[in-house]
């Protein structure tokens, strides 16, 4: 058997119904466009783990997404959708590319969330685009790009609540969107949400708790996710 599509992370099956896939978290990491990369044993269970149960919370919520259950330690299955290339991300605390970008310094409170958005393209290592940009690219229709505005708007509110409670802060995150296969008129939340796409910072320590671990060597990135799995867990309960 081989997979429909494999990424970085994950790879994507087949499955009986032409409108579901069973969605498998890889062991692999990668940081910097793929530059770096290593594999950690359990990283699969725990992303698995983790963005199931966020994607339970935020539909409790009313914020559809392509969740449709957990099939195993490191499988879920999901809604079959057309990814949009638009990667979509929300800051709420100066971080990563955004001081680089600009030399503001790490850990600066915006006033507002902020939400960028860049071209999902390996070969080009993502670019930052905008809303002109993708109306040309016809990456996705003004209509949809509104869509995404508001819900990443309200997936933050959400999980800035949701992790707050957790102790965790949460600085930043990418979100991905897709068409239903079943109707293009509705997009929902795809890919995954864990610690391999949001920084989490502990609200007491200030302690990475999230990927940035393995971009800067700080070590321990396993027993960091187990931290944030847990923690959820005991704030889902
Ligand atoms: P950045 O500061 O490197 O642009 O990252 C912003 C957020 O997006 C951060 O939480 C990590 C996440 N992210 C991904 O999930 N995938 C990516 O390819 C990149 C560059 C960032």
């Amino acid at each position: 058997m081989t997979p429909l599509y494999e990424g970085k992370a994950k790879r994507l099956w087949a499955t009986e119904d032409p409108f579901t896939l069973r969605m498998e978290f890889k062991n692999d990491a990668t940081a910097f466009n793929g530059e770096k990369k290593a594999s950690f044993e359990n990283k699969g269970r725990l992303n698995n783990a983790i963005s199931n149960l966020i994607y339970g919370m935020l539909e409790k919520e009313g914020v559809p997404t392509h969740f449709v259950r957990q099939i195993d330690d490191t499988n879920v299955e999901v809604r079959k959708v057309t990814i949009l290339m638009v990667e979509v991300i929300v800051r709420n605390i100066a971080a990563g590319s955004f001081c680089k970008r600009t030399g503001m310094a790490e850990g600066h409170e915006f006033s507002q969330p902020i939400i960028e958005f860049s071209y999902k393209s390996d070969e080009l290592g993502d670019p930052l685009i905008n809303d002109d940009y993708i109306r040309e690219m016809k990456l996705a229709t003004p209509e949809e790009m509104a869509h995404l505005r508001s819900a990443a708007l309200k997936v933050n509110e959400l999980l800035s609540a949701f992790f707050a409670k957790c102790g965790l802060r949460l600085v930043d995150f990418k979100l991905e969107f897709g068409r239903l296969l079943s109707d293009p008129s509705v997009i929902v939340l795809a890919d995954e949400i864990s610690p391999d796409g949001c920084r989490l910072w502990d609200l007491k320590t200030g302690e990475r708790m999230d990927k940035d671990r393995f971009r800067r060597d700080l070590g321990n990135l396993m027993e960091a996710y187990e931290e944030v799995l847990g923690r959820v867990k005991q704030n889902l309960a």
